[in-house]
């Protein structure tokens, strides 16, 4: 094992104004994908983050709530960690930026600025509200545009033309908050950053340390126009915030003191552990890592690296940046329902469907990454669900019911094929170490396949019979197969790989593990480890996260104050009494291989082991919902057995029916048994 890396990584740090949504989710989950695999790897790796939760719109909000903006962002903090922990996301500390070390390292680095000189003052015309009783930032000014006419734009730019203009500018400028219109315009005196001062240093540092696309566009700063102007990093009370010493009614800029909350988080992190903050962010060997997504890149790949320089601090190593989310090839939207919060998604799905897919979508690349609901639910479905998953759910759960539970040897192709997957382990590595996570899911989906293959070849469910200690050695070699692809996978889905290692009656894997080879063991009890997303539920989410229409108060005055549940749905067919349902003989078959009906693009063929009750031929339309019908193929599921035969117009005759569930056509699931049981017993 190489020497162990120390690193530290951070997240951009949520604003304590608004709900973790899944646009946030994209960067959170990548930088946690990023972290589990050094830690398996060995890696001494700290990730922290912290609520970002100083500035006017906390301020304001808190107002209007009639509190304090301290009560505000410690509801905040709770909601953002809950929701970061419901989705698997492990911070080694998550702090806040209104913290005594973070004031510490505040006035620590801007006396440090002031002594090298990197402080200017400047007098500034700023508009006021005496209204409100304090100075306007621009996006709290609404008004008329003042080159297309546009009516209620910001003060910074117009959304209709692009126009970039200041506040003043506007016409019938007002207050965003309270709507006055008697708009002051009042000097004040501001402290900015001398930005240019590190124009050289900047120039060197930006292409080594983030991706050439976003050092190509910032490069876009240093030309004649924008020439790396003062960054402005005062504001006046009333601020929430920390006061800049020796400068009463002065506060630091929100912009200033989130990035340093990076360091914040670290220091409380090394008080609690015993660390010393200095060895640790100091540390000339330490690697330091931001992720960040592009619309933030000027604050971490200018400011704040300029800032750390002149300060005397060590910089980061990179700044990882990532695009953006849309959903459905659109920028998420609340009027379709596609802005969707952590806690809606958390409210109808599983966390590691979104893990699994996001990582499908996530790479190195700047690039927006979109989030297709159905792909979602189809790639989900058939890829971890059918392809992965299926395999430790038939291998063990025929190991248990039929072999005692015990692995035995690999058999030769086992073993062959388990060497080739092992073979990966240095390219997958390598996809972790560079952000290509898109491709791992491709890897595992590889060795999966083969690993299918393999399984289906040799039907287990037949060899059973007459040779189980051959089909020992095939369900052995599959689990182990379905091991590796596990571990491979446990940075991705680390809740599943934790089950996926209890079921070998392992603890945590790290990457050494997959050197091992379980064999002659008896494996736990199989418990679920992953589910299909149901595109009902999917559409149910998506309903549920649009605007409610407003009721409709003034036209209908007698209307009850909420309005009455809906009335449940009556069934779709006729009650029927006992007899008629007790006259239907429900059993389990093992399925021996499901087929799709060539030229047929509805149909599947199931040959099903019925136990006691011989063979069954049983056609089933289900295709759409499952287009590799082989992954149901050692499944054990319930059909009717006294349905009468039914001829299948050039197919053949079916022998029954197997029972589905769900909406028609991809919502569809056959019904399948949790605990193995035997071929012809009864369900009910
Ligand atoms: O863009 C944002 O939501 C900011 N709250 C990110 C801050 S990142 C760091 F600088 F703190
Ligand atoms: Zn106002």
């Amino acid at each position: 094992m190489q020497n162990k890396r120390r690193i530290i990584v951070t997240s951009a740090l949520p604003y304590a104004n608004g709900d973790i949504h899944i646009g946030h989710l994209v960067e959170y989950l990548q930088t946690d994908f990023w972290v589990r695999f050094q830690k398996m790897r060995g890696n001494d790796c700290l990730y922290v983050c912290a609520d970002d939760t100083h500035g006017t719109p906390i301020m304001i909000r808190a107002r209007k709530e009639g509190r304090p903006p301290e009560a505000l962002i410690d509801e905040m903090r709770e909601r953002h960690t809950r929701d970061f922990s419901d989705f698997q996301i492990s911070f080694d500390n998550y702090y806040s930026t209104n913290s005594p070390e973070n004031k510490a390292f505040c006035e620590d680095i801007y006396a440090k600025l002031e002594a090298a000189g990197a402080l200017i003052t400047e007098r500034v015309g700023q508009l006021w509200c005496p209204q409100c009783g304090m100075f306007l930032p621009d996006r709290f000014v609404r008004g008329t545009c003042p080159h297309c006419g546009k009516e209620d734009q910001y003060g910074d730019s117009c959304e209709s033309c692009s126009a970039t203009y200041s506040p003043s500018d506007l016409k019938d400028a007002h207050c965003a908050t309270c709507g006055c219109r008697d708009l002051e315009t009042r000097e004040t005196e501001h402290l900015l950053f001398d930005l240019a001062k590190y124009r050289e240093y900047l120039r060197e540092w930006l292409p080594k340390h983030t991706q050439a696309d976003v050092a190509n566009k910032l490069s876009e700063w240093f030309g004649e126009d924008q020439k790396l102007l003062p960054w402005d990093v005062s504001r006046d009370a009333p601020y929430f915030g920390f006061e800049i010493p020796g400068h009463p009614g002065k506060y630091f800029y929100v912009w200033l003191d989130a990035p340093v909350g990076y360091l914040a988080s670290l220091k409380n992190l090394c008080s609690r552990t015993g660390r010393s903050f200095e060895e640790t962010w100091g540390d000339p060997d330490a690697e330091r890592y931001h992720f960040i997504g592009k619309d933030i890149v000027r604050f971490h790949c200018l400011f704040w690296p300029a800032m750390l320089h002149a300060a005397g601090y060590q910089g980061p190593t990179r700044v990882f940046v990532h695009g953006f989310l849309t959903v459905n090839g659109e920028k998420m939207s609340k009027a379709r329902g596609t802005f969707l919060n952590a806690r809606t998604y958390l409210d109808h799905l599983d966390p590691a469907a979104l893990r699994y897919y996001y990582a499908c979508k996530i790479n190195n690349s700047t690039d927006d990454i979109d989030l297709n609901l159905d792909d979602f639910a189809q790639r989900v479905n058939s890829d971890l669900v059918g392809k992965i998953t299926n395999l430790a759910s038939r291998g063990a759960q025929m190991l248990g019911k039929r072999l005692d539970g015990r692995l035995g040897s690999l058999d030769d192709e086992g073993r062959t094929l388990l060497a080739a997957a092992r073979d990966r382990a240095d390219a997958i590595a390598a996809l972790y170490e560079d952000r290509k996570f898109s491709q791992i899911p491709v890897e595992a989906c590889r060795i999966a396949d083969a690993a299918n293959e393999y399984f289906d070849r040799h039907a287990p469910w037949k060899s059973i019979k007459t040779d189980p200690e051959g089909t020992r050695a095939v369900l052995t070699s599959v689990l182990n197969l379905f091991r590796v692809i596990a571990i491979y996978l446990a940075p991705i889905l680390p809740v599943y790989a934790r089950k996926a290692a209890a079921l070998f009656g392992e603890g945590d894997w790290t990457w050494d593990s997959l050197s091992e080879t379980v064999e002659g063991r008896e494996i736990g009890p199989y418990e679920y480890l992953a589910t299909r997303v149901d595109p009902a539920a999917v559409e149910a989410m998506v309903e549920s996260a649009k605007p409610k229409a407003a009721p409709a108060a003034a036209a209908a005055p007698a209307a009850p104050a909420a309005a009455p549940a809906a009335a449940p749905k009556t069934p779709a067919k006729p009650q029927i009494e006992f007899p008629a349902f007790d006259a239907i003989d429900l059993r389990v078959g093992l399925v021996e291989s499901c087929t799709a009906v060539p030229k047929s693009k509805k149909l599947v063929r199931f040959e099903l082991d019925c136990g006691p009750l011989g063979h069954r031929t049983i056609f089933s339309g289900i295709r759409s919902a499952y287009p590799d019908p082989s992954v149901l193929n050692g499944r054990q599921v319930v059909f009717v057995a006294n349905l009468a035969p039914r001829e299948m117009k050039g197919v053949g005759v079916s022998e029954g029916m197997v029972l589905t569930a769900g909406e028609p056509d991809t919502g569809l699931a056959v019904l399948t048994t949790l605990a193995p049981v035997n071929p012809g017993d009864p369900a009910c």
